[in-house]
């Protein structure tokens, strides 16, 4: 099932709620500082939304490319670092900037994930990394360049 398939190489990505739901994302819609865009893969032939499994729910933001440590940059385009939007400690989506500007947290129970080394635990509850996804810009589309990196969804061990 398509709409169920993990990021493809090539795919595009759809913003997943609120005003722009369904815009395809450009990489000029990021701008460093602003809050992670929650968003689908997407098929760029049938233009399927792969919203058909909940841990293709992914985060995409832009960071200070300078900032971008040796696992994240090969990873990254112009800045712009994409990764698995589930908590690994209970499956929330992960929403918020953190202060720093360098990483995000998790609402639910305050975990907090390094966006520019490779998604590293800096804050528990959570103990595993999020799993990153290889993104490029390809005429000002973001696009998948490879299979997602790491483990997806919640650690089934931890409550
Ligand atoms: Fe994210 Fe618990 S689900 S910190």
């Amino acid at each position: 099932n398509p709409r169920s398939m993990r990021p493809q190489l090539g795919d595009t990505f759809a913003y997943l709620s609120g005003e722009y739901k369904d815009k395809k994302v450009m990489a000029a819609d990021l701008k460093v500082g602003e809050p992670p865009r929650l968003v689908y893969p997407v098929d760029p032939v049938t233009e399927t939304v792969r919203s058909g499994s909940r841990v293709n729910q992914i985060l995409l933001i832009r960071t200070e490319p300078s900032h971008l440590a040796a696992a994240t940059a090969p990873r990254a385009a112009e800045g712009i670092v994409a990764y698995s939007a589930i908590c690994t400690h209970n499956g929330c989506p992960i929403t918020l900037l953190n202060e720093d500007g360098r990483s995000v947290v998790c609402t639910c129970h305050g975990s907090r994930f390094d966006l520019a080394d490779n998604g590293t635990v800096l804050t528990g509850p959570a103990t595993r990394r999020l799993a990153a996804l290889p993104i490029a810009v390809t005429d000002g589309v973001v696009t998948v360049a490879g299979p997602f990196v790491g483990t997806l969804g919640a650690a089934p061990s931890q409550q």
